[in-house]
């Protein structure tokens, strides 16, 4: 039953063209928008540090055994579990893994889709030179403005859910992978050009650079931790099925342990850029980093209404930040979308419209937490905080840790050395030492400390 080749809703064309597709989906509004507002509101190092040991010790080895549960199964996360289990003769029950996955992806999605709608508006406003001679006092009540209009986060979140439902409906090699050849590069270079504009700050560049890379243990909370661990399973794109459902695209020849290291690091370098050219904007505007969620719409375009050349810049910036959170969408909704192929037996553009609808439905609901609906708090949370607390710090670990657990505990050893096929042996012992032990304990102790127990 593992031996399947190819995956029936197609297979990437090269693997360049799978680490393109797995970096796209990778680097997003997590490294943008996400890493560097929370870093802010875990104080910065130390935070940093548990992020980076999170990203080698747990990331890393998940990403390699959720891809190559993917390519040993060939289905959509639901089916390919199925399939898995019944060729470990393990409990049927694990199935739910991939259901649990689906439900987190449409979760995450339906937010997602809302901030990445504030992308859209802001390249909108870049372009209008709405930033011009901006003081950071006229760039905050830009934003407050903006999220207080229920219209226009419905406008801008039903936008970027068309756009990311018509490139699921192209399938794998005409959507997933065109949209990614173009828009990770000319990111990452513009990310760069951000930084030098940092750098012209001096004094604020290093103030920033110490807030990013000088570690202060004291201002370390055990939820810290815990969102460092959320943050680094958002961030690689880990722990819901969607690199499972990239793996389910893979060619059998290609390594999956050198790919996972490039996407990884890309991914992280990323995140690191986007803290490097912020901060030094935060700190030279009397801005404060803890500020939360709107903390690069509040900083960056002061950096572009002040800067020369930075009305162009602004709405680079903006559109490849749309473009990056696009190449990430496409990989929330793939694998329900050819769940509903495989077990409602529809075509691709009817499967691409109901989830579509669903999570347009849910995004509404998310978009009016922010202002209509800012009233309803439960633990203190608005729906957007909610489902961003429920989904990264709960759902994705919880995904990650079973997936350790399958591939380590359950699934025939020559099963997942032949998937990975590793040149040396004692790679594959660190490997699976990892998924077997370090993931899962390291996931399972973070949850015994934010419960109380530890
Ligand atoms: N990694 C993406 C980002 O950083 C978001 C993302 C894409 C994701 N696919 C995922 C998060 C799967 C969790 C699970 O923006």
């Amino acid at each position: 039953m593992a031996d399947i080749t190819t995956s029936q809703h197609g297979q990437w064309s090269s693997r360049f063209a799978f680490i393109l597709a797995a970096t796209g989906s990778a680097v997003g509004l997590g490294n943008i928008w996400k890493f560097p507002y929370i870093v802010g509101q875990n104080g910065g190092g130390a935070f940093v540090i548990v992020y980076l040991l999170c990203v080698i010790g747990i990331g890393i080895p998940i990403m390699m055994a959720e891809t190559l549960l993917g390519r040993r199964g060939r289905h959509s996360p639901i089916n390919t579990m199925e399939i898995l289990t019944t060729e470990a003769k393990a409990d049927p029950n694990w199935h739910y893994l991939g259901w649990m996955g689906v439900v987190a992806g449409f979760l995450i999605l339906s937010y997602y889709s809302v901030i990445a709608g504030w992308a859209l508006a802001y390249t909108g406003k870049a372009f209008f030179g709405s930033f011009f001679g901006e003081n950071p006092a006229g760039i905050a009540s830009i934003y407050d403005n903006f999220i207080a209009s229920p219209w226009q986060q419905v406008f801008w979140h039903t936008i970027f859910m068309t756009a990311t439902m018509a490139i699921v409906v192209r399938g794998v090699e005409s959507g997933l992978e065109k949209s990614a050849r173009f828009f990770v590069p000319i990111l990452f270079v513009l990310l760069v050009l951000l930084v030098g504009y940092a750098m012209t700050k001096e004094t604020y560049y290093f103030q920033g650079l110490h807030f990013l890379f000088s570690p202060d243990f004291s201002k370390l909370s055990g939820d810290s931790v815990l969102v460092a661990m959320g943050q680094a399973f958002f961030s690689l794109g880990l722990g819901m099925g969607a690199i499972m459902m990239y793996g389910a695209y893979l060619p059998k020849d290609i390594s999956i342990a050198k790919t996972s290291i490039i996407i990884a690091a890309a991914d992280t370098v990323v995140a690191l850029l986007a803290g490097i050219a912020i901060f030094p904007i935060v700190f030279a505007n009397g801005l404060t980093p803890a500020d939360g969620p709107g903390l690069i719409f509040k900083t960056l375009p002061i950096a572009f209404g002040n800067m020369t050349g930075g009305w162009i810049v602004g709405i680079l910036f903006f559109v490849l930040l749309f473009f990056a959170a696009l190449t990430s969408a496409v990989s929330l909704i793939e694998p329900a979308v050819t769940w509903l192929i495989e077990a409602r037996k529809v075509d691709r553009y009817t499967a691409c419209l109901w989830s579509g609808l669903l999570t347009w439905a849910l995004g509404v609901a998310v978009a009016l937490s922010f202002n209509v609906w800012s009233g309803f708090k439960l633990f203190n949370q608005n729906l957007f905080g909610l489902v961003d607390y429920v989904t990264s710090n709960l759902m994705l670990p919880i995904g990650g840790f079973c997936i350790a657990v399958f591939v380590g505990w359950i699934m025939k050893q020559e099963d997942s050395e032949s998937e990975l096929a590793l040149s040396q042996p004692h790679f594959y012992k660190m490997w699976k030492f990892s998924v077997c032990y370090i993931a899962p304990a390291a996931v399972f102790l973070v949850f015994l400390h934010v419960v109380g127990v530890l």
